[in-house]
């Protein structure tokens, strides 16, 4: 990938849309999951530390290789000293791991984050975030992006900090459109960034309560794009659109896209249930799989009305054979329904 890779990547695309980063969940097999049904969307991996990278082999070769679906892969990293990030950014961009950016964390609004001069705690020392993406850039051929706020606590000047990243080699930013302080609460609110964009030549990405695909194309306004997060929990469908569903393989299946979502049917759910379920043994390995897929499948299944009686089987899972088994009892039960969509009450 060379420094140009965001700008290649708007003339490509009528917008950009990426699936937002989520610490403890966005693994290979989750991205492998969301890409086979959305190939048009970017993946930012969770956060891995800077520090931890550099010390760490095993970190570096867990959660770098990926699966070609998943290109063209970012990796998040978070940290607060430009020296790091520097040598972080050489293990990165090693060939073998063919990974397509470095994006770094200004956002994160977790206390402990913020205590050690991480994350959002970078907003209010620009001077630091400016020699972390300039370090970086200079570490490596890859471009660097960043993922920030809107302010830290609504003191600080969003263009200008931006401007300054601008400066120091990001080639791409992302505001969610709230300030560290606000962390979660309140309504994300994209009227700064949209002035953002007025005032930087790189790609501007809005973040914040993006409902789905078209909601995001109706929000994004002068911006280069939108990321989702909460609303695509486990929804891999969350990234179509009306222009998906207008023609190409979804054009079929426009009855069942209403007021921008997607209802699949029970048999779209389960197969992507296995999907997940079989890469992430791929991926991890059965023992640490286990644990992992308990949190992850039941997700798929949460608008069907029997979920009760095969949460408590999914969550406490020991094996891939058991869950295997869970799923094919549930396709054999409701042989009937696999056409029916849970979302749209077609089930009882
Ligand atoms: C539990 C949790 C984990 C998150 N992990 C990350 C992360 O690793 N990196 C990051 O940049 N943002 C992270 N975020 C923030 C989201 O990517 C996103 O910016 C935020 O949820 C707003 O988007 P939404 O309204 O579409 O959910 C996390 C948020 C939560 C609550």
């Amino acid at each position: 990938m060379s420094k140009s890779f965001w700008q290649d990547q708007i003339h490509h695309h009528e917008k950009l849309v990426f699936l937002a980063p989520m610490d403890g969940y966005w693994d290979s097999a989750y991205r492998q999951s969301m890409k086979r049904i959305s190939p048009h969307v970017f993946c930012i991996s969770e956060f891995y530390s800077a520090d931890g990278l550099i010390h760490s082999k095993f970190l570096a070769d867990s959660v770098l290789p990926h699966q070609t679906i998943e290109d063209p892969l970012i990796i998040q990293i978070f940290g607060k000293d430009p020296e790091v990030f520097a040598k972080a950014a050489k293990i990165i961009s090693d060939p073998s791991y063919n990974i397509a950016g470095i994006d770094v964390n200004m956002g994160c609004p977790a206390k402990k984050v913020v205590r050690s001069g991480h994350g959002s705690s970078l907003l209010i020392n620009e001077n630091t975030a400016f020699d972390i993406v300039k370090a970086l850039d200079e570490a490596t051929h890859l471009p660097i992006s960043v993922k920030t706020r809107l302010s830290f606590d609504g003191n600080q000047d969003l263009i200008k900090f931006a401007q300054w990243l601008q400066k120091a080699g990001a080639k791409l930013i992302t505001i969610h459109g709230r300030t560290a302080k606000q962390a979660y609460t309140w309504n994300a609110d994209f009227t700064n960034i949209y002035e953002l964009k007025k005032n930087l030549d790189i790609p501007v990405i809005g973040n914040g309560d993006v409902e789905n695909y078209d909601d995001g194309m109706s929000k994004i306004q002068n911006l280069d794009g939108f990321m989702i997060w909460r609303k695509s929990f486990w929804n891999p469908w969350a990234f179509l659109g009306t222009k998906h569903f207008e023609s190409g393989i979804w054009k079929d299946h426009i009855s069942w896209f209403k007021n921008g979502i997607y209802h699949p049917t029970l048999g779209e759910m389960l197969e992507a249930m296995d999907f997940h379920a079989e890469k992430l043994v791929a991926t991890k390995g059965e023992k640490k799989w286990s644990l992992e897929i308990r949190k992850h499948l039941v997700q798929y299944i949460k608008s069907f009305p029997w979920v009760k009686e095969y949460r408590k089987r999914l969550v406490t899972t020991e094996s891939y054979g058991q869950t295997q088994e869970t799923i094919a009892e549930l396709r054999n039960k409701f042989s009937a329904d696999l056409l029916k969509r849970p979302g749209l009450g077609e089930i009882e």
